[in-house]
């Protein structure tokens, strides 16, 4: 640069040390520029922004100085949030899970929480000018509009409901009565029932249901607990169909609460490789339930391999659970390129890898559907960059099922360099080159790239 502008001199500066060593100068530049963007004489760089799912975008873009300015990658907002003049209910808000989802409430910036449950002990380690605790039977309809009628006459628009009141009743199939079937299904189902009744008129932004893995995966002893709880996941998909928010989650264990203290669910929970989760960890699960408003989740601590083996052969839907994937891929053999082409004609090999590289590297640069690479330029030429190198390696890899070297397109320059490598040193193939018509080909690496 010095021999084209003498006149102009470079010096490194480091505008982070000038921020350590001298905050005030950098506050003192911002007094002095902050009017001078509010009047439009500056104005902030350009930018190109990417969404957070979408970043290879982003990398690819600046990796080829496409971009003036900066490339920004936004992360979405979160679309969950509390609002301080708002009323939240958690029912079961005294019990073990019922306190911890008050202080997150509390956390989250709620000012108004109702925390209903039939015998309403006030906890004096929350934050009491936070919370109203109500004594009321969620499954009585008569006292739970009783006590929605005066909500909704004194405190802020109700925003947001979390259903957690429950109660165990576990016994064999042998010794169930309909007594005891009721004792869980009253405060889970007709809870919250008149918990949609009573939110009719109100906008809420979420309406979630404590329900369990026990109607997920069932549990021994549990059939009135796992058959109230599947009510509450097939609720969330009736407010569902009828526009109104709904979750439910099927929580495993909680470090605390009713599973844990009752040890033979705590027994066969462990026996069958399912931990109890923190409550760190399931109210972060929480979060990210609600910001992707999903209506039905399941947040276990489970080691598959264990529970797999304790159900072996019994249910088919852990079966797919479990394999789903490794049967999918078993029971539809998928060729590999290399066997594809091991199994071609010597003479149509090297166009049917030629092809094959042509159309993924043309992907992979950008090209638009109807332009191809040329297979003898080089791909640092034809708009490859290092991010692309990687890739287009990584995708043979994963096609020929093998470790191709990182410096693949450095050491092979061109697709044809590629295409004779794979053939000669990977595969060691023959491939005599004779003329083929173009059906032919193409008919090959449709076949390929199915
Ligand atoms: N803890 C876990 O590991 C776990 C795992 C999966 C699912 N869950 C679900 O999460 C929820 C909370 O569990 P937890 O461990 O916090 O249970 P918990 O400590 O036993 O608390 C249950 C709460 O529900 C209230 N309740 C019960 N029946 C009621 C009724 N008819 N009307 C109003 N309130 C009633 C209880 O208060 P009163 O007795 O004073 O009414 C208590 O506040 C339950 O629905 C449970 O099924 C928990």
């Amino acid at each position: 640069m010095a021999q084209i502008r003498p006149d102009i001199h470079y010096y490194p500066f480091d505008i982070g040390m000038v921020g350590n060593e001298s905050p005030e100068m950098i506050q003192s530049i911002f007094h002095q520029m902050m009017p001078e963007f509010d009047q439009d004489n500056l104005a902030p760089l350009p930018y190109q922004s990417f969404q957070l799912d979408n970043i290879v975008s982003a990398f690819r873009y600046m990796a080829q100085a496409q971009h003036f300015g900066k490339v920004v990658v936004s992360i979405q907002e979160s679309s969950f949030q509390i609002h301080s003049h708002a009323t939240y209910i958690i029912t079961g808000g005294t019990g073990a899970l019922g306190q911890i989802l008050t202080k997150w409430l509390i956390q989250k910036g709620a000012s108004c929480i109702v925390c209903i449950s039939r015998h309403a002990d006030t906890y004096n380690d929350l934050d009491q000018n936070k919370i109203v605790y109500k004594s009321c039977d969620v499954s009585c309809e008569k006292s739970m509009k009783h006590l929605f009628d005066e909500i909704h006459q004194s405190l802020p628009p109700v925003k947001g409901v979390i259903h957690a009141a429950g109660t165990l009743d576990d016994c064999s199939m042998i010794e169930q009565t309909w007594e005891r079937f009721e004792t869980p299904m009253k405060p889970k189902i007709w809870g919250a029932i008149n918990l949609h009744q009573c939110t009719q008129k109100c906008s809420l932004d979420f309406f979630v249901m404590f329900s369990s893995s026990a109607s997920l995966l069932g549990s021994a002893g549990q059939s009135n607990y796992a058959f109230a709880n599947a009510f509450l996941d097939g609720f969330a998909q009736h407010r569902r169909f009828k526009g109104l928010c709904g979750t439910s989650i099927n929580w495993g264990p909680w470090e605390s609460g009713m599973a844990v203290s009752v040890s033979q669910i705590n027994r066969n929970m462990t026996d069958k490789g399912i931990s109890p989760v923190s409550a760190d960890n399931a109210i972060a699960s929480l979060e990210i339930i609600l910001d992707k408003d999903f209506s039905l989740s399941g947040v276990i601590d489970i080691d598959w391999h264990i529970y797999e083996k304790t159900v072996e052969g019994q249910f088919e839907f852990i079966q797919t659970l479990y394999h789903g994937r490794k049967k999918k891929s078993s029971q539809v053999p998928q060729q590999t390129l290399s066997d594809q082409l091991m199994q071609a004609q010597a003479e149509k090999r090297e166009q049917m890898i030629l092809s094959y590289l042509q159309k993924t590297g043309s992907k992979i640069a950008g090209y638009e559907d109807n332009q191809h690479m040329d297979v003898n330029k080089p791909l640092i030429d034809a708009g490859f960059d290092s991010l692309m190198a990687v890739e287009f390696r990584n995708i043979l890899n994963q096609a020929l099922n093998t470790s191709l070297p990182a410096t693949l397109i450095f050491d092979y320059p061109t697709l044809q360099h590629v295409a004779d490598y794979i053939l000669d040193d990977v595969l060691k193939l023959q491939h005599d080159n004779i003329d083929l018509s173009e059906k032919d080909v193409m008919d090959e690496i449709e076949s390929l790239l199915k």
